[in-house]
């Protein structure tokens, strides 16, 4: 891993109890991936980055502007060509009060996992169960900072429900996932909600639609609300984790026949291609 500076295994980092991060989810992160030792779309994950610590007025640093060569040098000591990738900026470590600190120096911390090689799951569309639960989430939901307490307790209840992903709703219209933007298809048509501060600009919900509108299917940005998602042809959840996925039961009743349908198929192939062409394997 890396932390601070420093390559280091996990059993040497340290991490100060006091870092904000900790105290008061004070940070943001990113989730990305490298396929054949190339990180997707990394830019704009670390462009993301970069307007989440504005948002939170935490200076990026010219640690942070090196995360991408930082994130390589640590895949490549790991001889880790495929990874899922984690970046952690927090404001840094101070004595436990609320406003900022003076002068404080951010902690940036760089994990990674090894993931399957992305041509095992090529042809596997997954099809998942999702439960509706209310948004109880901030207002700022477009900053992608640590604090996910709500989104922890949603992805709890739907593991209790036996279902795979909890889909957001506030007073009614559907946000998102709890780790997933979440798309419909209904009658040819592909309808996602605008990202607005209810929601994470999603990077793949992003990659889906430019795809989408190159295939020439039609695309739609405009709420939606839960008896529209219960009624679409096809329920869609999108994510770096996730990639393409099919919803084919909400709250245990079936989306349409209960399959994942021919545009989640489509959109599923077309960002597989995408991410091979883009990661040199195609
Ligand atoms: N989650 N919405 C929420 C609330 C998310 O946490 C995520 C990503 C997404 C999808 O965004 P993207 O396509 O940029 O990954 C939408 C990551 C994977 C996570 O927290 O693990």
């Amino acid at each position: 891993m890396y932390l601070n500076g420093r390559f280091l295994p996990r059993s040497e980092a340290r991490l100060d109890v006091e870092d904000r991060g900790a105290l008061f989810a004070d940070g943001v992160y990113e989730v990305l991936r490298a396929y054949g030792s190339r990180l997707y779309l990394a830019d704009e994950h670390l462009a993301r980055l970069k307007r989440s610590l504005a948002a939170l007025h935490i200076q990026t640093t010219a640690e942070v502007d090196r995360l991408i060569e930082i994130t390589a040098e640590l895949l490549d000591r790991d001889a880790r060509p495929e990874a899922q990738v984690y970046w952690q900026v927090t404001r840094g470590a101070a004595p436990r009060a609320r406003g900022f600190p003076e002068n404080p120096r951010p902690t940036v911390l760089v994990l990674s996992w090894p993931i399957e090689p992305l041509a095992a799951h090529e042809q596997h569309l997954a099809g998942v169960r999702a439960i509706l639960q209310p948004d109880r989430r901030w207002g700022r939901c477009w900053i992608k900072s640590l604090m996910l307490l709500d989104n922890v307790l949603a992805a709890q209840a739907a593991a209790e429900a036996g279902a795979d992903e909890a889909i957001y709703h506030r007073d009614g219209i559907v946000t998102e996932g709890s780790a997933t933007n979440v798309l419909i298809a209904h009658r040819g048509r592909l309808i996602t909600r605008p990202a607005d501060e209810a929601i994470l600009a999603g990077i793949t919900r992003a990659r889906v639609l430019e795809l989408a509108v190159e295939a020439g299917l039609p695309v739609e940005q405009r709420p939606f609300d839960t008896g529209e998602l219960a009624g679409a042809d096809e329920v869609m959840l999108t994510g770096t984790s996730t990639n393409v996925a099919a919803v084919t039961h909400l709250d245990n009743r079936p989306i349409a026949d209960g399959h994942p349908g021919p545009m989640a198929r489509q959109l599923h192939a077309a960002l597989i291609a995408d991410i091979l062409r883009y990661c040199g394997l195609a």
